[in-house]
C-alpha cells in the first residue's frame, strides 16, 4: 500500500504537468516491457525509451545464465571502468533536460541487468538532482541490490523511496 500511494504520489506531479518525465527501460524477456507499457498508458505526457543491447540475439539465460551471470562478474570486479559494460545501442535522449526520471530494469543475479547499467554509467552523473524513480522486475529475489546499483550510478539523484 506504501508503495502504491509513493507511486501515486510521482504520477499526481506528472499528471500536474509541472514536469517533463522520461521512463527509460531494459528487458529481456519483456516482463519489464509489459510494466512500462501499463505505466506510460497512465503518463501520456512522458517520453518513452528502450535500451537495447549492441550485440542481437544473445541469450542471457542459456547455459544456467552463462552470459548474463558473465556480464553481472564483470561489472562487480571493476565498476568504475568502461570496459567492464557491455555495448548498447546509441540511446538519442538528453537525461539533464528532464525532472523525473523512471528507470525500470530487470534483476540480474541480485544486480541490475548489465545494459541498464552500461546506460546508467555514461549518463548517471547527468542525473543529479533528478527525482528518480527505480521499478524493479525480479523472479523472487529481493530488490536491494538493484538500488545499490542505481545510487552508484546515479550518485547524486534524488531517489523517491521506497523503489517498486
Ligand atoms: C541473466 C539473468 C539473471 C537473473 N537472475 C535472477 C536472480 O538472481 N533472482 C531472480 O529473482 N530473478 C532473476 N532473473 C529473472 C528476472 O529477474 C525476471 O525474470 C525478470 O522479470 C525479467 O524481466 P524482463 O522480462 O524484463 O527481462 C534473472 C534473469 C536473467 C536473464
Amino acid at each position: 500500500m506504501k508503495r502504491f500511494m509513493t507511486l501515486l504520489a510521482l504520477l499526481a506531479i506528472v499528471a500536474a504537468g509541472s514536469a517533463r518525465t522520461l521512463v527509460i527501460y531494459y528487458s529481456f524477456t519483456n516482463n519489464t516491457a509489459t510494466i512500462v507499457s501499463n505505466l506510460s498508458a497512465q503518463l501520456p505526457g512522458a517520453d518513452v525509451v528502450r535500451i537495447e543491447p549492441a550485440e542481437e540475439g544473445l541469450d542471457y539465460a542459456a547455459d544456467g545464465y552463462a552470459i548474463g551471470s558473465a556480464l553481472i562478474a564483470a561489472i562487480r570486479e571493476n565498476p568504475d571502468d568502461a570496459a567492464s559494460y557491455p555495448e548498447i545501442k546509441p540511446v538519442a535522449v538528453d537525461v539533464a533536460s528532464y525532472d523525473e526520471i523512471i528507470v525500470a530494469v530487470p534483476l540480474w543475479w541480485g544486480n541490475m541487468a548489465a545494459p541498464m547499467q552500461t546506460f546508467l554509467f555514461h549518463n548517471g552523473g547527468a542525473m543529479a538532482g533528478k527525482r528518480i524513480g527505480l521499478i524493479v522486475s525480479s523472479a523472487s529475489s529481493g530488490i536491494s541490490g538493484v538500488e545499490a546499483d542505481a545510487r552508484r550510478l546515479i550518485p547524486d539523484g534524488e531517489f523517491v523511496e521506497p523503489s517498486l
